[in-house]
């Protein structure tokens, strides 16, 4: 039996770690997959299309990410099992990003920084947290686990899911019957979802203008976005024309339609657009690993695997 380590980063890094954590362990990383007929396992990130299907004893597809819209993309991809990455480590780094840029645009942190550059010292109004409705996009693992932070900072929150979820102190909505109800009355929007066909371009002009119409505080001058689903949930050129309209005062983009984000991208200048290099949640090599290999025994000892994918769902 062997493990397979298919990942497109740090693949040098879940290899040290599992030679730490399971020593024993026949390890392959690709490109390098030697005798395919014994690889049982594979732990991937982003793996190129054909290579799964290429592996005729596969048991277990093990995502090193919490999103497995790379995976599924494979137009090859064997019917076998997927698990994804579910984790305290990645959680944790999640909800500090949200919180981070939450309190980041409520707090005006853009306009001080410009403020502070040209030595000006202006006084902004600012909304309490208790004043300001959070929206989160995606109510799952990450999206549950932001917003209990945030509702501990005072702000009020609501969520958007695909099935209808009851979660204290959280006014939920769900399915698209209901989008337009949960935009009207959000300030900050906070978008974890997952991409799918049924999610993919949904953070688009008609969205955020549905946002800016009924969501605005009086402090605030205009609504907030922040993604760190993934990029192709968002129009990268609607949000750029919605911050020139008005329809935005800011964003906070973890991921973008095309990765890494061309240079020449006018959200790389714009003043009130934070950017980061989809490292929302970068979660430890070690704690993958853990997971991963806790998964495989999981299986071997025929015990039920946690977080298997629905494909049909896609997520
Ligand atoms: P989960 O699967 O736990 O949660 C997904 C949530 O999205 C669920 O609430 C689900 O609804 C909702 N959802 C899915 N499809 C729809 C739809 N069509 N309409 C409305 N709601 C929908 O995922 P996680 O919280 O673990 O992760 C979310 C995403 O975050 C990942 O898929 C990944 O893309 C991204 N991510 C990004 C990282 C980064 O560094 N930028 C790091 C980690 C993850 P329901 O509850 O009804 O199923
Ligand atoms: C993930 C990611 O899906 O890092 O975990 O994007």
């Amino acid at each position: 039996m062997a493990f397979l380590i298919a990942a497109n980063t740090r693949a040098d890094l879940f290899a040290s770690a599992v030679r730490a954590q399971a020593p024993g362990l026949d390890l392959r990383v690709a490109p390098e997959l030697g005798g395919i007929a014994d690889i049982e396992y594979a732990l991937v990130w982003n793996p190129s299309h054909g290579l799964l299907r290429r592996l005729p004893h596969l048991k277990l597809i093990i995502s090193v990410g919490a999103g497995v819209d790379s995976i599924l993309s494979d137009p090859e991809l064997p019917e076998v099992p997927i698990v994804r990455y579910v984790d305290p480590d990645l959680t944790g780094r999640m909800v500090e990003y949200i919180v981070l840029n939450v309190l980041y645009h409520h707090r005006r942190m853009s306009e001080f920084r410009e403020l502070q550059v040209d030595r000006r010292w202006r006084y902004l109004p600012e909304p309490a947290a208790r004043e300001l409705r959070v929206g989160i996009m995606g109510l799952g693992v990450l999206g549950s686990a932001a917003g209990q932070f945030l509702r501990a900072l005072g702000y009020r929150l609501r969520g958007w899911s695909r099935a209808p979820k009851t979660i204290e102190g959280v006014a939920c909505f769900a399915g698209m019957n209901e989008l337009a109800a949960f935009l009207a009355d959000t300030d900050i929007l906070a978008v974890l979802l997952p991409l799918t066909a049924e999610t993919r371009g949904i953070v688009n002009r008609g969205l955020l203008r549905k946002l800016s119409r009924q969501g605005r505080v009086k402090e605030l001058p205009g609504p907030v976005l922040i993604n760190a689903g993934r990029g192709g949930l968002q129009i990268d050129a609607d949000i750029v024309a919605a911050l020139a309209a008005g329809e935005l005062y800011a964003a906070s983009l973890d991921v973008f339609e095309t990765e890494p984000l061309p240079p020449a991208s006018p959200l790389w200048t714009h003043p009130r657009v934070v950017i980061t290099p989809h490292n929302a949640a970068e979660s430890a090599p070690a704690a993958i690993v853990a997971y991963a290999l806790e998964q495989m025994r999981r299986q071997q000892r025929g015990q039920p695997l946690a977080y298997l994918i629905d494909r049909a769902k896609g997520y």
